[in-house]
C-alpha cells in the first residue's frame, strides 16, 4: 500500500482511504452495522490506514461504527479524519439541507467547533483526531476565526492536523497563509474534473494534500450500474439526474476502452479509474465509500496498482470523451 503525506503540515496516510459516509446509512438507504464494522476492519487488514468520516454521517452513527471497528487496534497506526460544521441539533442562520425529517444547519463558530470535537472524540472512542476538517464553509464565520480555532485545537493536542472541504479557491488560498492548513477535500473523479482549474493548482502551490471525494462517482465508475439497478429507498441515487438512463448509456461508451484494459490486466474498472485518479497532478488521496468486505478488499488493492504511460493515456482519452453531466440536463 502506497502512502503519501497529507500535505506538508500533515502525516503519512495510505493513498486509499475508507470513506465512511455510506456506512452511516443516511442518504444511502440505511446500513448494516455488523457488515460496516467488518468492512472497516477488512480495509485496515488490507493495508488501508486512513478513514474519513463526519459527525453528520448518519447523525453520529458513522463515527460510532468507526469507533467500534477500531476498538482494540493500535490507535497510532490509524489516521482518523472527521469533519465539523453541520449541526442537526440546533438552528443557525444558514440552512444547509433538509433530509429525513431533520434540518441541518451550518456553523463554524468557535464554541460550536469545540463542542463538536468533544462529541466526535466520544463517538470515535479516542482522545485525538488526526485530521479535523470543516465540512462546508459557514458564511457567518470568517476563515480567520476557523483557522484560529483549529490552530488552538492542534496546540491542545485534540487534533494533529486540519483541513477544509468544499472550499472556494480564494478562501483556500487565504487559509493557507493564515495557519498550518494540511488538506483540501473536494469532489473529484474521472467524470468530475472542475477542480483541475480551481483548487488543485492551489494545493500544488501550497503543498496541501488533495483528497478526492466520490472518486468513483458514487458507483457510476464501476461501469456496472445500468438502468436495471434498483437503489434502496432513501438512497441518494434514486431519481438522481446523474444516474439517468441517458447518462448510463453514454457512460457505457466512454468506459468501453477502460473495461477492455481492465479485462486484459485482470483488474476491475473502478480499480483502474482510482489508480488513474491518484496519478493526476496534485491529487494525493482517494476517499472511497466502502460498504462491505468485498469492496474493502478490492478498493485496498488500488494502493499497489501501477499504470504505465500507455495505460494512463488510454484512460485519459476515455476521460476526454466524457461530455460532462451538464450536457444531459434539459
Ligand atoms: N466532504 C464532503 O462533502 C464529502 C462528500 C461526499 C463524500 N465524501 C467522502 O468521500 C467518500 C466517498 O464518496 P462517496 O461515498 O460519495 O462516493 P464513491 O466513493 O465514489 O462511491 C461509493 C459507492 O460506490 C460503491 N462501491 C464502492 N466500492 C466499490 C467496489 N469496489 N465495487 C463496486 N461498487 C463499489 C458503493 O455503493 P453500492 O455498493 O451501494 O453501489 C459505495 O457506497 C465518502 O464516504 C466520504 O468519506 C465527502
Amino acid at each position: 500500500m502506497k502512502k503519501r503525506l497529507l500535505g506538508s503540515h500533515g502525516m503519512q496516510a495510505s493513498v486509499v482511504a475508507f470513506g465512511a459516509w455510506a456506512i452511516g446509512g443516511w442518504k444511502w438507504g440505511g446500513s448494516d452495522a455488523d457488515a460496516s464494522v467488518a468492512a472497516v476492519r477488512a480495509s485496515l487488514d488490507a493495508g488501508v490506514d486512513f478513514i474519513d468520516t463526519a459527525a453528520v454521517y448518519g447523525f453520529g452513527f458513522s463515527e460510532e461504527i468507526v469507533g467500534k471497528a477500531i476498538e482494540g487496534r493500535a490507535r497510532e497506526e490509524i489516521i482518523l479524519a472527521t469533519k465539523c460544521g453541520l449541526r442537526w441539533d440546533m438552528e443557525t442562520p444558514t440552512l444547509h439541507a433538509e433530509s429525513e425529517g431533520k434540518r441541518i444547519f451550518r456553523t463554524l463558530e468557535p464554541a460550536s467547533i469545540r463542542w463538536e470535537v468533544e462529541q466526535s472524540l466520544k463517538r470515535l472512542g479516542t482522545d485525538y483526531i488526526d485530521l479535523y476538517q470543516t465540512h462546508w464553509p459557514d458564511p457567518e464565520t470568517e476563515i480567520e476565526s476557523v483557522v484560529d480555532t483549529f490552530q488552538s485545537l492542534k496546540q491542545e493536542g485534540l487534533i494533529r492536523a486540519w483541513g477544509l472541504c468544499n472550499e472556494s479557491p480564494e478562501q483556500l488560498a487565504k487559509a493557507a497563509t493564515l495557519g498550518e492548513l494540511a488538506t483540501d477535500q473536494e469532489r473529484y473523479s474521472l467524470l468530475d474534473r472542475e477542480q483541475d482549474d480551481a483548487n488543485l493548482p492551489i494545493c500544488e502551490q501550497n503543498d496541501l494534500g488533495f483528497l478526492c471525494y466520490s472518486p468513483i462517482a458514487q458507483g457510476l465508475l464501476t461501469g456496472n450500474i445500468d438502468s436495471r439497478r434498483q437503489f434502496a429507498e432513501g438512497d441518494l441515487r434514486n431519481g438522481n439526474p446523474r444516474f439517468s438512463p441517458a447518462v448510463l448509456d453514454a457512460l457505457q461508451a466512454v468506459l468501453a476502452p477502460v473495461k477492455s484494459l481492465a479485462r486484459d490486466r485482470g483488474d476491475s474498472v473502478e480499480q483502474l479509474v482510482l489508480a488513474w485518479t491518484l496519478n493526476q497532478p496534485g491529487v494525493s488521496h482517494v476517499l472511497v465509500g466502502t460498504r462491505d468486505i468485498d469492496q474493502a478488499a478490492s478498493n485496498a488493492q488500488v494502493g499497489s496498482i501501477e499504470l504505465d504511460s500507455d495505460e494512463m493515456a488510454m484512460i485519459s482519452q476515455a476521460a476526454a470523451a466524457w461530455p460532462g453531466f451538464a450536457s444531459f440536463s434539459d
